[in-house]
């Protein structure tokens, strides 16, 4: 068995797919994860991909007492902290969660893994931190203006990273910088499974693809894009989980902090993505153009070079497979791990 890795967060969209990519790459994933938003289910599905299930700790981050027994009792290498909130209009309804769970959790995580003499650490951070960026593709010294307080959360975590780096030259920290995760692992078994109406585009037309939602409301056919509709950065979450392996053996060459964009470095717009999706699943998806949503930037996608240059990673797999893998997921579970 390989080094451990602990996964915070390891439960969810990201977190799960990164725990197949460790186990491929020889790594023991050990998951940290206090269900929030996440189905323990998902371990039994992990199983099958992975040949064996992943082990499965139910706790809460900020949970000093319990990070220190962890750490004490399993020979972990490092850290991948997926565990977060992240959903923008709660974290503006809501800041003191978004706070409490993004900034404390990580402060407690990182204060017990300085306690264990543990330092080496995959933060998950996000494109939010850039807000509305000058220009795109983004790199990662674009000016950092996150716009609200999840973008804030983020942005703090990062520069607290950074700081303790600096006062601790040992410790080995990626800061990642996801655009838009979609997709799913092309066995169709694990996924994104978004409680409520979904807040996201991809989950939202795999909804109406599968006949869970009547049609797709597309904020904003007005804006200054070639079709009129918001261009993102969308990446496969295979992808994102492969960037943290590789992330994590960048990490074990040397002591340092890197700063890092994970995207394709192409935008793709709204409707796009419908088109894209229809040829994937057969499926027409109903769309009606409304009003534009408040906080919505027009267009941005990363530019992903220095990641390449770094990590040597490149995400490998195109629009089109991320909406044939989330259209697999979806509808072979269309209420996701209850299906
Ligand atoms: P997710 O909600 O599916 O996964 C997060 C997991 O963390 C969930 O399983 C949740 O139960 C768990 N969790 C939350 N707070 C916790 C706590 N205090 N202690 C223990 N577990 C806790 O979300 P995801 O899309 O997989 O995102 C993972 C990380 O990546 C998050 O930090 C998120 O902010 C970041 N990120 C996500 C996106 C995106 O669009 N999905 C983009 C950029 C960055
Ligand atoms: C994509 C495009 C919408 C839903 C969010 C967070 C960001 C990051 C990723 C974590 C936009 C349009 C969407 C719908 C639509 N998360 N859209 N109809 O807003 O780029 O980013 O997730 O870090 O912080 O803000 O992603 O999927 O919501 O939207 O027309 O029902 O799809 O307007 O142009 P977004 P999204």
């Amino acid at each position: 068995m390989g080094s451990t890795i602990l996964v915070t967060g390891g439960a969810g969209f990201i977190g799960s797919h990164t725990c197949v990519a460790l186990a491929a790459a020889g790594y023991t994933p050990l998951i940290l994860d206090n269900l929030g938003n996440s189905d323990a289910r998902v371990v039994d599905r992990l199983a099958r991909i992975i040949g064996t299930a992943p082990r499965f700790i139910e706790g809460d981050v900020r949970d000093r007492a319990l990070l220190d027994k962890l750490f004490r009792e399993q020979p972990i290498a490092g850290v991948i902290h997926f565990a977060g909130l992240k959903a923008v209009g709660d974290s503006v309804a809501d800041p003191i969660t978004y706070y409490d769970n993004n900034v404390h959790g990580s402060f407690v995580l990182a204060a017990a893994m300085q306690a264990a003499g543990v330092r080496t650490l995959i933060f998950s951070s996000s494109a939010t931190v850039y807000g509305d960026p000058d220009s795109s593709p983004i790199p990662e010294s674009a000016a950092l203006r996150p716009a609200n307080p999840y973008g804030h959360s983020k942005r703090m975590v990062e520069q607290a990273l950074a700081d303790l780096q600096h006062a601790h030259p040992a410790w080995r920290i990626a800061l990642l910088r996801y655009f838009n995760p979609v997709g799913a692992h092309e066995s169709g078994l694990i996924g994104e499974h978004p409680q409520g109406k979904p807040n996201n585009l991809m989950p939202f037309v795999c909804q109406v693809a599968v006949g869970l939602r009547d049609k797709l409301a597309v904020h904003g056919g007005d804006y200054p894009t070639p079709d009129g509709t918001g261009v993102r950065d969308y990446v496969h979450v295979m992808d994102l989980a492969e960037g943290h392996v590789a992330a994590l053996r960048h990490a074990a060459q040397q002591p340092g902090l890197v700063t890092l964009n994970l995207g394709t470095g192409q935008g793709a717009s709204v409707l796009e993505v419908v088109k894209a999706f229809e040829r994937a699943s057969g499926k027409t998806i109903a769309y009606e153009i409304g009003p534009r949503r408040p906080g919505d930037v027009p267009a941005y996608w990363g530019d992903p070079s220095l990641a390449q240059a770094t990590l040597g990673w490149r995400a490998q797999r195109g629009l089109e497979q991320m909406c044939a893998d989330s259209w697999r997921w979806q509808q072979g579970n269309p209420r996701g791990y209850e299906s």
